[in-house]
């Protein structure tokens, strides 16, 4: 699920593969190795659990160099990290695999393969691709054909790259449900799982379509779609502009990501506003048309991309008319649901691959909504590809693992969402005018809640020893509070809940004592005298509470409370300003409790399989 990269050329490919896989770090992984074609035609391979530095350590004391090669970061999922688990796998020391995703017939495979002589080296589901791809290989006349023959047994998913000794100087790669794209360059030819691993190599890329196998060699590419024609694929030059080696002054991209939000929303707004109203165009050439029909929206997400779609139902119920469900797309996928006449399907989602996402996406278009839009950060990814319409985030590369910029700019993108649909549906000329002026208001205002980076930092020292926490928020904080606990978990390992705060004397109360902090976000809005009284309540029972408030809200510092008062804002952009001092708490807490912050343990940056 994480990263592939691969190359053949006429150099020694180890330091590309190497410097690649260093640039997919950021996905989170467990493991990495390589396996390269070197010059007596032998496959040397070095594989070794940990960090890529760990494989490039390896690769220096015993170097193995040739034009042929492939590398791999693992996240596993079947089989536990360890150097036998890691990929490249092999078969008869002849075939090399690398493998993102999961097989989910192995087990039967194996059996097969078994009965057939093969021995199994590794637990993983992926070694059954490598032995079968050997097998194949004794009737099938060349290694595309042995690949072709493969996943045609394969069911599940995958983004593979083979290679094969007795076959030189290519590779064969295949993709079903995991991204894969071919890099071009002068005489030599590269693939990936994301182009940011081959932006030192090339820019020309051209992103492999469902059910493609391809077979790469130095002077050639050749595209064959599901059913083995040949095709072309689209080679378009990439402008991504991305240095994984760049975190500034900063010690973890995560901290980079947070402060870079006053830019990122700067230039997602860019040239999307005007005249007192946001343009439709921001949502795609066709999008006018489109979003002057929708009547119902119904929003997929995954993890913090789902809180950006719970806090804009409560816009686009409120202000622009529509009806709308969020539902999480691993449900949504195994469901039975209805469709509305007029709807209008919205995935987010930052990288735009991830798997019960897209799978979401697939079905939809299956089911009859009118039109289907993406909010994604990542150009040319799967999502922006099948949907109809897509809103381009333009937040820059995210590297942390937890996510932080992507979190506001989708927020910003589901607030135009919400003008651009309410221009439709009864949204006034004023109420639109008064939306867009809080937009524009936006970098300002994040810039000065950034400037609660230093009482924020003092306040993390609290939570260091604790091991729960809860968080708390109403309307459309609530689905801030919830990012608010994600985030503390993801890379604190606290176990943290959050909770509409009107639920509280439903259950969470029982919890409230002086080890379980309680996180209030309360601006001055028309729930504040509601949310007062709930905090009143586990006051009343002894807990200790950090209430980030609005000046005007009129809380007061205590023995039992802590305020820490937020910049004043527009009531519209509150949840995008609430936002920033539970991301900096998190990432206090984090660095005092010593954690890996940009890639927490277990966690992998983009979700591609189920
Ligand atoms: C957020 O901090 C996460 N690591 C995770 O929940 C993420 O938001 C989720 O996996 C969805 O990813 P996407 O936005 O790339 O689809
Ligand atoms: N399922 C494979 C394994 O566990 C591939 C995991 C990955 O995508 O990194 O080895």
């Amino acid at each position: 699920m994480c990263g592939i990269v691969g190359a053949v050329a006429q150099r020694d490919v180890s330091e590309i593969l190497v410097e690649g896989l260093k640039r997919l770090e950021y996905r989170g992984y467990d493991s990495a190795g390589v396996a390269i074609l070197d010059d007596e035609g032998n496959i040397g391979r070095a594989r070794r659990v940990g960090k890529v530095q760990e494989l490039d350590n390896a690769l220096i004391e015993q170097p193995i160099s040739g034009g042929t090669g492939i590398a791999h970061t693992r996240w596993a999922t079947h089989g536990e990290p360890s150097e036998r688990n890691a990929h490249p796998h092999l078969s008869c020391d002849e075939i090399a695999v690398v493998h993102n995703g999961i097989i989910e017939n192995h087990v039967e495979l194996r059996e097969r393969l078994r009965g057939l002589g093969y021995v199994f080296a590794s637990d993983t589901d992926t070694e059954v691709i490598c032995h079968l791809v050997h097998h194949e290989m004794k009737s099938a006349d060349s290694l595309l054909a042995a690949v072709q023959a493969t996943v045609k047994q394969l069911h599940g998913a995958y983004g593979t790259v083979v290679m094969d000794k007795r076959q030189p100087q290519r590779l064969v790669v295949a993709r079903s449900g995991s991204p894969l794209v071919i890099g071009y360059g002068v005489g030599e030819h590269f693939v990936a799982s994301d182009q940011l691993a081959l932006l030192p190599v090339t820019r020309r890329f051209a992103f492999l379509e469902e059910g493609d196998v391809a077979e790469v060699t130095r002077r050639e590419v050749t595209i064959f779609d599901t059913d083995g024609n040949p095709v072309e694929r689209e080679i378009t030059e990439s402008n991504v502009t991305h240095d994984a080696g760049d975190k500034g002054q900063y010690r973890h991209y995560m901290m980079k990501e947070i402060f870079e939000q006053p830019a990122a929303l700067q230039r997602t707004l860019d040239g999307r506003l005007a005249n007192g109203a946001v343009l439709p165009e921001a949502f795609g050439d066709n999008a006018a048309e489109l979003l002057a029909q929708v009547k119902h929206v119904q929003i997929i997400a995954c993890g913090t991309s789902y809180h950006a779609g719970m806090t804009a139902r409560y816009w686009l119920e409120q202000h622009a008319g529509v009806s709308c469900n969020v539902e999480i797309a691993s449900e949504f996928r195994y469901r039975r649901s209805h469709v509305f006449p007029n709807s209008l399907l919205v995935t987010i989602s930052q990288s735009g691959e991830t798997a019960d996402t897209l799978a979401a996406l697939r079905l939809a278009k299956e089911m009859g909504y009118m039109a289907s839009l993406t909010i994604c950060n990542v150009p040319g990814s799967s999502l922006v590809r099948e949907s109809d319409m897509a809103y381009m985030m333009k937040a820059g590369a995210e590297i942390g693992v937890a996510s932080t910029k992507a979190f506001t700019v989708q927020l910003a993108a589901l607030a135009m969402l919400t003008g651009a649909i309410g221009a439709h549906n009864g949204m006034t000329a004023e109420t639109q005018a008064a939306l867009v002026q809080s937009l524009q208001m936006l970098p300002s205002k994040v810039e000065q809640a950034l400037g609660l980076d230093d009482a924020i930092a003092a306040l993390a020292e609290d939570f260091a020893d604790k091991h729960h926490a809860l968080f708390l928020g109403r309307g459309d904080q609530y689905p801030i509070a919830m990012e608010g606990a994600l985030k503390l978990k993801e890379i604190s390992y606290i176990h943290a809940e959050a909770y509409a705060s009107g639920e509280l004397k439903h259950g969470p109360l029982a919890l409230i004592d002086a080890d379980m902090p309680v996180i209030v976000v309360a601006p001055n809005n028309e729930l504040l005298e509601k949310l007062k009284s709930n905090v009143e309540e586990v006051r009343a029972r002894g807990g200790l509470m950090y209430v980030f408030a609005d000046v005007d809200a009129k809380f007061e510092s205590d023995d039992t409370m802590k305020v820490i008062n937020v910049p004043h804002c527009d009531e519209f952009i509150a949840p995008i300003i609430y936002t920033l001092p539970l991301q900096l708490l998190s990432y206090y807490v984090a660095l005092i409790k010593g954690t890996d912050v940009d890639q927490p343990r277990n966690l992998a940056k983009s979700v591609t399989v189920e």
